[in-house]
């Protein structure tokens, strides 16, 4: 059970500091996390081998984000900058940049969901207690999916529900494509969220990590609204404090989190609240994952 977190440990030699933070989710994780790692990291060698892509590319990738959110994390810190872009003229060219989606942003994301401590406490929090909540759904929506977990963990676990992903980047298609388990019942609404025609509402919607990179978050929390059906629910989660270089927007705390869900129509069923980075003097990065409905 230890064949997947080898072939990523031995690759994280060079960089220590990396290799122990994995090795503490290890240790919190034990065998369910071994289990976990070695399930995603065989469906993943299968999306490495279809895409022309290899594990070592892949870690660098993991290795690239942790290092540049360590350091856009510090510079914000510093200078309450929050978004460094510039390479690109856009924020959303980012998502049209094959080299950096395919071979650094989504697998990376992927991995970082695996192996960085808050990130696998959402992916328990997730399988643990939201997936019950899409049992008597038909039609799920997995908005901005990027590499697709979530929405793919629903496929798994329901093979009767239809699943849409939807992403403004093409590279997530192909990504999710490869990895899915199943072919059938899975399809893509390509594009700008903002953008999309939604004839009919979704009664289960993941929206997980989506808010804080759209052109105009309000506008996305209405278009939410939009989409999920009146007794559907919602898989939301986003950080407080949190920089990288295509977020559009800063929460300075939970407590503002919350009243803008509440702000654009839906009430909160259950939530948790998971430190991912404390800054020492008070300006802390806050993971918040959360079930949310409409209002009733
Ligand atoms: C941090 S990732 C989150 C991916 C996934 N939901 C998760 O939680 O692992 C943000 C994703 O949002 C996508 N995205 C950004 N702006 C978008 C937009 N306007 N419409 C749809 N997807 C968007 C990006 O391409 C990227 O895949």
């Amino acid at each position: 059970m230890t064949a997947a977190y080898n072939e990523i440990s031995s690759r994280l030699e060079a960089v220590p500091y990396i290799r122990r933070s994995v090795d503490e989710v290890k240790l919190a994780g034990g065998d369910q996390w071994l289990a976990t790692l070695d399930d995603h990291m065989e469906n993943f060698a299968g999306y490495l081998a279809e895409t022309g892509g290899s594990i070592d590319d892949a870690v660098e990738g993991f290795v690239e984000m942790t290092l540049e959110t360590i350091r856009l994390q510090q510079n914000f810190f510093k200078t309450g900058k929050f978004n460094t872009l510039d390479d690109y003229d856009d924020q959303a060219d980012v998502y049209q940049d094959r080299d950096l989606m395919v071979r650094r942003y989504l697998p990376g994301l992927y991995l970082a969901q695996l192996l960085w401590k808050n990130h696998y406490q959402k992916l328990r929090f997730f399988t643990d207690r939201v997936v019950p909540e899409a049992q008597s759904a038909d039609r799920a929506f997995d908005v901005g999916a990027g590499p697709g977990t979530f929405g793919l963990t629903l496929a798994s676990r329901y093979p009767e529900l239809a699943v849409t992903f939807n992403d403004i980047s093409p590279f997530s298609e192909e990504m999710i494509t490869a990895l899915a388990k199943r072919k059938t019942g899975i399809d893509f609404l390509p594009g700008d969220f903002l953008k999309l025609d939604v004839t009919r509402p979704y009664d289960f919607v993941v929206f997980s990590e989506v808010v804080e990179h759209l052109s105009d978050p309000g506008a996305g929390m209405d278009k939410l609204l939009d989409v999920v059906a009146a007794d559907g629910k919602v898989f939301f989660s986003t950080a407080t404090n949190a920089a990288f270089y295509d977020h559009t927007i800063i929460y300075e705390s939970v407590a503002e989190i919350r009243s803008m869900i509440k702000d654009h129509g839906f009430d909160i069923e259950f939530d948790e609240e998971v430190m991912a980075l404390e800054s020492g003097d008070g300006v802390d990065v806050i993971d918040y994952n959360a079930v949310i409905r409409r209002a009733g």
